[in-house]
């Protein structure tokens, strides 16, 4: 069977654009999960609230959306709104690792207070016929902390698991702490799916080879920065011309941002901070992107 990739939700990046430019011009990637979205009270949820996620027409690629927050209430009546619009499963983020999230129990942040999530899903669960998911790191500090939640999550018809193996004050530096996935994998009672440092084929294929019982796994930066990367994991060809479909991909979206934001500053910051990731993949081009910045 080959590997079922899901597009891994980067807030600010993989957005409703980037998705629809994404999947147009390259190949591997199975189905997205969109950037979290904030569960919020129905009577508060403005227009914008739910536009990243309003069902593209036509669309093939399944998407997850993925909802932020501690309050089961706000969850379920967010949730709810996504189930009208057609979604069948959200995601809960369990591992979003910055202070400003962290420090009021959200994100990572509950990730060292089982009894809490417990609650959470008890509600959540209970009021919802979607399925729910859980996206999550190994700990807020450290590994045992989700080990220590295992029961917790076993309690639970969890539709799947993502696991990021790194603790949320890494942030996204250091590396990925792969005993620490096999180990919570391995007493995880649900469908597993790894994600982090995904960055090229050999990685992937060693990864694949170590966690031979996980056949879905999720892919943020590295399908940023190497758009070809997906369809090379599932065995494909790199086109005759990469850089000429790059270019494609690039000026898709660059004119979709321009119709879609407010004023030129926002398009270039856009496109710097994609370039920050392309950039990569690209030689000796150090010199080259100082220029574009
Ligand atoms: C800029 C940025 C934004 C992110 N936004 C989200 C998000 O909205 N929801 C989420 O669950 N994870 C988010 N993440 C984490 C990624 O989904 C992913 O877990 C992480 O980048 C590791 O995977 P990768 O190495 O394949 O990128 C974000 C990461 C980055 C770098």
């Amino acid at each position: 069977m080959p590997p079922i990739l899901y597009m891994a939700p980067l807030h600010g990046i993989t957005n409703r654009i980037f998705r629809k430019a994404w999947f147009k011009h390259f190949a591997g990637l199975d189905a997205a999960m969109a950037p979290f979205i904030l569960g919020v009270p129905t009577s508060s949820a403005s227009d914008t609230h739910y536009k990243d996620l309003v069902p593209v027409r036509g669309a093939t690629v399944p998407l997850v959306p993925q909802i932020l927050g501690n309050d089961a209430a706000h969850f379920v009546e967010t949730a709810k709104v996504l189930a009208t619009m057609g979604y069948d499963e959200v995601n809960w983020n369990l591992g979003c690792p910055y202070p400003m999230v962290t420090k009021k129990k959200r994100g990572a942040g509950l990730l060292p207070f089982p009894d809490l999530v417990a609650a959470f899903l008890e509600r959540v669960c209970s009021a919802l016929t979607v399925s729910v998911s859980v996206k999550l790191r190994l700990g807020l500090r450290d590994r045992r902390e989700l080990l220590a939640l295992v029961p917790v999550l076993n309690q639970f018809p969890l539709r799947r698991v993502v696991i990021h193996p790194r603790v949320g004050t890494q942030m996204y530096g250091g590396t990925v702490d792969l005993d620490g996935f096999e180990e919570a994998s391995g007493a995880l009672a649900h469908e597993v799916v790894y994600n982090g440092d995904i960055r090229d084929v050999p990685t992937f294929e060693s990864l694949q080879k170590r966690f031979s019982r996980i056949d879905t796994w999720m892919l943020g930066r590295g399908a940023v920065a190497d758009p070809f990367l997906p369809g090379l994991i599932k065995g494909g060809a790199l086109p005759q011309q990469p850089a000429m479909v790059i270019r494609a991909f690039h000026d898709e979206l660059y004119i979709d941002y321009r119709e879609a934001l407010d004023g030129q500053r926002h398009v270039l910051d856009k496109m710097k901070e994609l370039w920050g990731y392309l950039g990569q993949s690209f030689a000796d081009a150090d010199d080259d992107l100082k220029h574009v910045r």
